[in-house]
């Protein structure tokens, strides 16, 4: 454990437990660790701080007091291939949790891959990361989600918010956490026992800029199209000015300029 002080073990529903910290270098990696010393499915990993919180393509997430840093780890019965989408499960849970607690639900967005946006600033990210232990067959998975309650990072390359800035001001991350998990659990059981479609079909009615123009920037290019949909892997579908469509499977996207 690096850095970590264990504060609290509670049980959730079903298969979940919560695992409460002061502080930890990083849910997701506290989740990597617990799941290759015995740990299993439907551990719940939540700090109140982070000294080394990670975000998408290797890049730091600020994680100060106030805001809400929570992990699940999973080990569900999928193939690898299909982990990618419970990035899409996690902000579609997200969503539920947060919407009904904002004046205009309309201003909450999910925007591709993993970003949570209210009124079209960055609110929270989700971070998935999917690997094998020795010991055992079917792969891990860590759901790993943070969300702006009270504060936010200055000078962002997409522009951040919190929900205290949008109003929302009697919250705090253990409330918003309570609320994440309880949708989280009933989101992945419907993945589960049905499938990626009606998730897909959830994220997409909330989605960022669908049907409409969109730059996405991989890292040795620029692509602009209309930004059509996601696949079943996740992956968005730009068709381009040529009528051509591209797959893109990782990108940061903006609105053209
Ligand atoms: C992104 O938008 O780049 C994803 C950010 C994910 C941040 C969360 S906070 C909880 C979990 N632990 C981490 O170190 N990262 C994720």
């Amino acid at each position: 454990m690096t850095a970590a002080k264990k504060k609290n073990t509670s049980n959730l529903l079903n298969d979940y437990h919560l695992l409460s910290f002061d502080s930890l270098d990083s849910t997701n990696e506290e989740a990597k660790r617990l799941a290759r010393s015995g740990g299993g499915h439907g551990a719940v990993i939540w700090a109140k701080k982070q000294s080394e919180g990670k975000g998408r393509l290797g890049r730091s997430w600020l994680s100060s007091e106030g805001n809400l840093f929570v992990s699940v780890l999973l080990q569900p019965d999928k193939e690898m291939a299909d982990l990618a989408q419970l990035s899409f499960v996690a902000a579609i849970a997200v969503i539920d949790a947060i919407a009904p607690m904002l004046p205009d639900k309309n201003s909450l967005k999910t925007k591709w891959p993993n970003d949570i946006l209210l009124a079209n600033r960055k609110l929270g990210g989700i971070l998935l990361e999917s690997f094998r232990t020795e010991t055992s067959d079917k792969p891990w998975v860590v759901v790993g989600v943070g969300i702006n309650v009270d504060n936010y990072p200055p000078r962002t390359e997409f522009p951040a918010t919190c929900l205290k800035e949008a109003g929302v001001e009697l919250v705090s991350a253990k409330i918003i956490l309570s609320r994440f998990i309880h949708h989280f659990i009933e989101r992945y059981n419907q993945w589960n026992n049905k499938s990626f479609a009606p998730i897909r079909k959830d994220w997409l009615n909330h989605a960022w800029n669908l049907n409409k123009k969109i730059t996405a920037r991989l890292p040795d290019s620029e692509m602009e199209g209309v930004f059509e949909g996601i696949n079943t892997s996740g992956s968005l579908t730009l068709k381009l000015a040529s009528g051509k469509k591209q797959i893109i499977h990782a990108a940061d996207v903006y609105a053209p300029s």
